[in-house]
């Protein structure tokens, strides 16, 4: 059998899970379900790290000791894990026995062979980082990170021999270029190593620092941070001796985010070649996420908790939303705007309507009887089962290079081709003429959800187990095969459907944003007399209105094209309950030009279009009164 390890980093108990957090381990889950799917016997290691200064002083600060408040943080993650429905195969914690063991092992391993040296090292410390800075790195003498003074320090302590291997790191890294991806990360890497590279200082006294892993060679010594952390990837599957090592090691992949890719690019793959260990295969580092409205940050109270957007949102919508949002490796920015609406339109509108729809149909002309497999009879159907065919190995290369955006795409073209399919079709016009081909309809689009729960179940597990569950389908996601199961018209064991409650319920806009009308009020109050320049700063014009659809979840919002003439604006306008879309189609409007834009339900809206309101509540769009050019100014 094809196996395949994947390990997340094991988090600081200094902080409780976050989305940062969230996502790397979500990410990871995504990854070993699919390969579960795919045949793979998959090992997925996560876990808490537990040792070090910051540790230490967080506990302190908490008033308990160190070990006390790691088990109190360290049942925090595990439970986080549990309520994401992460399948890890083991969760590890640097306080273990076991790990502690397998750290002493390697450490004297290193030592024997002589890459581990005692001298005596004086620079300038950041607590914070607990790490040295050098002058290079300093920032008006301050560390960077933290903006606060260094400490001078000096002392004994022992060292690793890491510049002995920089040349074979560097050609390690050229001839295997899929080691660190993506390659913007194996560049950066490649970069520090232009630079010579320093030896690692690995202890610390016990007298200063307690909370540790006693060096195997001298006990007045605790190891140091990478040296106690990153060694949890080979403990946890049972190194030296453990049968989970000989199997998984030569398949690991890690997955970090872009904030430890030194340790990860440059003193593990050293570390283990020290150690006679093979490297493993590959480093998967993705980007950072960011608030929409600033930094993510502990000391700003700016951090979001997963589990308060699971409990408001449900759990697959943001296991999809972080999967389908950000292109791995690259930085995104978080808002729950835009959770919504992806909730609201892919989740709810796409995939929900496709079901639902499709169920409803089974139920009024099928008695509720899935239709048996039937050949294709028309072009149509062959170009769903063709797309369903290519969407499934567009599914599997990008699963293979962590595209998931990609992955998602794809399923969701496979969603919106099914769904045209079955406007073209019409069943409920057919019904009642022509009962044969209302089968072959139902069966093309029954089938391409039988074959979506396979696509989706490792982003969203519950949700694919509740489409196959409706669909009628007798089989657990958990023991499916996607090799197998994924072949067209394939019977997989089935009885009636299951209508059940709809899949992804629509968020109201108003539970998130201002709406935009309440906005509006705001800017109409009596603001007292302006002057003429005031005024001439708003820049209006004359637009006209060239598209208009409703705003999904919204029943205030509508969508617009607006055209200036010149160029183009999408703006979102309150106009829903007085205006129908098509009502406003072609119309010029005075359009604001010069507001800065805004987010409404995760749309830009590039302008404000004015209205009157009248006693009753209802809305007059402002109309030039004869007719006039788009982009004409109003003065
Ligand atoms: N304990 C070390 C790792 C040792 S691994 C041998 C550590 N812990 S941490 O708690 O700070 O976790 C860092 C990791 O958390 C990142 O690499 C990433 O996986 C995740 N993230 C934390 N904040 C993040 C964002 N804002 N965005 C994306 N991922 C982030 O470092």
């Amino acid at each position: 059998m094809r196996t395949f390890y994947i390990t997340t980093p094991i988090y600081y108990v200094n902080d409780v899970p976050h989305l940062g957090h969230a996502y790397t381990t979500i990410v990871a889950d995504v990854i070993a379900r699919f390969k579960r799917l795919a045949g793979y016997q998959a090992f997925f290691l996560t876990g808490t790290d537990e040792h070090g200064d910051k540790i230490a002083q967080a506990a302190s600060a908490a008033g308990e000791d160190p070990k006390q408040y790691a088990d109190k943080i360290s049942a925090a993650f595990r439970e986080t894990w549990a309520k994401l429905q992460i399948t890890n195969d083991y969760f590890i914690r640097t306080t273990d026995e076991d790990h502690k063991r397998a750290v002493r092992l390697f450490l004297q391993k290193i030592y024997e062979g002589g890459d581990i040296y005692f001298g005596e090292y004086g620079g300038s410390y950041c607590f914070g980082c607990e790490r040295f800075y050098t002058e290079r790195e300093m920032v008006n003498g301050k560390c960077p990170d933290h903006q606060r003074e260094l400490t001078f320090i000096k002392e004994k302590n022992y060292f690793f021999r890491m510049s002995k291997y920089q040349g074979w790191l560097v050609n390690y890294i050229e001839t295997h270029p899929e080691f660190i991806r993506p390659e913007r990360y194996k560049n950066e890497v490649l970069a520090f190593l232009r630079e010579p590279l320093e030896d690692l200082c690995i202890s610390r006294p016990k007298s200063r620092l307690s909370w540790g892993i006693p060096l195997p060679f001298d006990d007045n010594y605790v190891t140091y941070v990478w040296f106690d952390a990153l060694i949890n990837y080979i403990s946890g599957l049972g190194y030296p001796e453990g049968e989970g090592f000989k199997k998984f090691w030569p398949v690991a992949n890690h997955l970090i985010a872009k904030d430890i890719l030194k340790p990860h690019g440059i003193y593990w793959p050293i570390m283990l070649r020290a150690a006679g260990i093979e490297p493993y295969q590959h480093l998967n580092v993705h980007g950072y996420w960011s608030l929409e409205r600033g930094k993510m940050s502990k000391s700003v109270g700016k951090v979001v908790r997963p589990l308060d957007l699971t409990t408001k949102y449900g759990l697959d919508g943001f296991r999809y939303f972080l999967l389908r949002e950000m292109t791995f490796g690259l930085d995104s920015s978080f808002g729950e705007d835009g959770l919504v609406a992806r909730i609201n339109s892919d989740l709810a509108n796409d995939l929900g309507n496709l079901l639902s729809r499709t169920l409803t149909m089974i139920e009024r002309y099928l008695n509720g009887e899935p239709p048996l497999p039937l050949p294709p009879s028309s072009p149509l159907d062959q170009q769903v089962e063709r797309t369903a065919a290519q969407t499934k190995a567009e599914v599997y290369s990008s699963m293979e290079g962590f595209a998931f955006n990609r992955a998602l795409e794809a399923i969701w073209n496979l969603i919106s081709i099914a769904n045209r399919y079955i406007d073209s079709n019409k069943p409920w016009a057919l019904a009642k003429t022509d009962r044969r081909r209302v089968e072959e309809v139902l069966f093309h689009t029954w089938e391409v959800l039988r074959i979506l729960g396979l696509l989706l179940y490792p982003f969203m597990p519950e949700s694919a187990a509740k489409i196959w569950r409706q669909l009628g389908i007798k089989k657990d996601l958990a023991t499916a095969c996607l090799e197998e199961d994924s072949v067209w018209g394939s019977l997989t064991p089935r009885g009636s459907i299951q209508k059940g409650e709809s899949l992804f319920p629509r968020i109201r806009a108003e539970a998130v944003s201002v709406s935009i009308s309440e906005a509006l009020k705001r800017e109409t109050q009596p603001k007292g007399p302006i002057n003429l320049e005031e005024f001439q700063r708003l820049d209006l014009r004359v637009g006209e209105v060239i598209e208009a659809e409703g705003v999904v979840g919204s029943d205030r919002l509508i969508k617009l094209r607006v055209s200036l003439g010149k160029e183009e604006r999408t703006v979102v306008a309150g106009l829903a309950k007085t205006y129908t879309p098509t009502e406003l189609l072609g119309k010029k409007v005075i359009l604001v030009a010069n507001l800065k834009p805004t987010h409404l339900m995760g749309i830009e809206s590039q302008g404000m279009i004015l209205a009157a309101e009248g006693h009753d509540g209802r809305l007059a769009i402002l109309v030039p009164d004869r007719d006039v050019e788009p982009g004409a100014q109003v003065r």
